[in-house]
């Protein structure tokens, strides 16, 4: 694999895939499809294919059988051709089900439960096999514990078969290089050696596997190349597919850190492959950010925030406890402790939004605040706004229909404050504390709408009597 720097391979032109995913995936005891089961938050074959689809193949080609329907919902916008293996004979009556006669040039066979391979990985192996001139060639690991894996058998260092665990002797079940399930090989070998698989195993199953003998036999070249561990990772039980999505996690925490984003402690902080950071940012432990989240730099998010499908900009600070979803903030916005910011908001730059603030549909002008048990929900906010403690816009009406609260550039809303939507405040306005506004109120003008304080004299008998 060292020559490849210097002898690009040309995948796009030559190289077509088959991904294997109609098996039940019985070990992994749940009602889901196995490909489908959630790594770090996306489903299993999205992983497998995304590395394909960054390989610019020729063609790829998804074997589908059990929970089908499921799996086409998933994968049916990625471009990818589906084929149905109607009963699961095994694995090489997988490979047959996806229309091999069709197929020229190479192939590139893979397992749909394997997320952690790369693209890079597939490159470096297929230039391996290119330049070896293989017809056929199986990627192989070596593994401490090689458990279920297919056996890779060898006589005097030559390759000779795979062997399946479950058929092997004592003494084969020893050898610690095995089968990845990765397979380059000739579509021309295997429009040939295909039909010539039998099924005579312990499970009565086709598997790929003897396609390594027979070619071996009818002397084709063929060989085992080694690939690198996480290649050989597949999922086949739910401790594998948390195993996967940990090291998913700690890939793109890696990533991030060098790329000078600071996580304070790796293991306990979750964010997507997808997620994009800034450097100078400092996460905190026990945060996820999800989906389509930008942050800018020098952003802090503090610990037990959940971020997702946000844009923030830089030096915002989300103190801890926060709950961010589908909004945006301009650079140097506070966010927290114990806020929840939801969708369509978007915060201009030196907002601050404290504790137990909850907003939504919201457009707050610069350097306003809402810095307290408020809900504001469906408003437009001028700058430099004050909005008091415990403020509510009331949005929602009996008509069940939502309505608008409009405040102008500098209104400074007195505590404990309602506005029965649909109300404007127009700029420099001011509402008395615990006002329920059901009016507009002019551009600098006074809104206070509560009922005037009664005071009576020696009102509490208990009290005077003593006196
Ligand atoms: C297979 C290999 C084994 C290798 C291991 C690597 C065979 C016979 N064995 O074993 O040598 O070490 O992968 O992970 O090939 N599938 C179908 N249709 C079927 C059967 C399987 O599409 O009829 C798909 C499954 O959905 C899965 C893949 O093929 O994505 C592998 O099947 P699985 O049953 O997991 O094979 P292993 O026992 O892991
Ligand atoms: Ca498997």
């Amino acid at each position: 694999m060292t020559s490849v720097k210097n002898k690009p391979v040309e995948i796009g032109t030559q190289l077509s895939a088959i991904v294997l995913a109609a098996g039940k995936g019985t070990r992994m005891a749940s009602p889901l499809p196995k490909v489908l089961h959630p790594v770090a938050g996306l489903p299993m074959i999205t992983y497998v294919l995304g590395a394909l689809k960054n390989l610019g193949l020729v063609e790829i080609r998804v074997v589908l059988g059990h929970g089908q329907e499921l799996i086409r919902r998933v994968v049916d916008s990625l471009g990818v051709g589906l084929f149905i293996q109607t009963e699961q004979k095994g694995t090489a009556h997988a490979v047959r089900s996806a229309g091999v006669d069709s197929l020229e040039g190479d192939v590139l066979i893979v397992n749909g439960d394997h997320p952690l391979i790369t693209d890079k990985d597939l490159k470096n192996l297929y230039s391996e096999y290119k330049e070896r001139k293989l017809d056929l060639a199986v990627i192989s690991t070596v593994l401490k514990k090689p458990k279920q894996f297919g056996r890779i058998v060898r006589n005097g260092g030559s390759l000779v078969a795979i062997a399946e665990a479950k058929d092997c002797t004592p003494e084969t079940l020893k050898i610690k290089e095995v089968n990845t399930g990765i397979y380059f090989v000739k579509a021309e070998l295997l429009k040939d050696l295909l039909p010539q698989i039998k099924s005579q195993n312990s499970q009565g199953e086709f598997y790929l596997t003897d396609i390594v003998s027979l070619a071996i036999e009818q002397e084709y070249s063929v060989d085992a190349i080694r690939g690198p561990i996480s290649v050989s990772f597949g999922v086949n039980s739910q401790v594998e597919l948390a195993q996967a999505t940990h090291i998913v996690f700690q890939r793109k925490n890696k990533e991030l850190m060098d790329s000078g984003v600071i996580i304070i402690d790796p293991k306990t902080t979750f964010i997507d492959a997808s997620v994009k950071i800034g450097p100078g940012s400092v996460i905190y432990p026990n945060t996820m950010i999800k989906g389509k989240t930008t942050l800018g730099s020098f952003v802090v998010i503090e610990p037990f925030c959940f971020v997702m499908d946000c844009e923030i900009a830089d030096s915002c600070q989300v103190h801890s406890h926060s709950h961010l979803f589908s909004m945006k903030a301009a650079t140097k916005v506070m966010m927290g402790p114990y806020a929840r910011i939801r969708e369509g908001v978007e915060l201009s730059e030196g907002c601050d939004i404290g504790n137990f603030v909850e907003l939504k549909k919201v457009k707050m002008g610069k350097k306003s605040k809402a810095k307290h048990l408020s809900y504001l929900g469906d408003a437009e906010i001028g700058e430099e706004v004050n909005i008091g403690c415990g403020t509510i816009t009331c949005n929602y009406a009996v008509d069940r229909k939502k309505y608008k609260t409009v405040i102008g550039d500098r209104v400074f809303v007195g505590s404990d404050s309602q506005f029965v939507a649909p109300v404007t405040i127009g700029s420099d306005a001011v509402i008395g504390s615990g006002s329920t506004i059901t009016k507009d109120v002019p551009a600098g003008g006074l809104g206070v709408a509560r009922s005037k304080q009664f005071v009576k004299e020696n009102y509490n008998p208990k009290k005077s009597s003593e006196a």
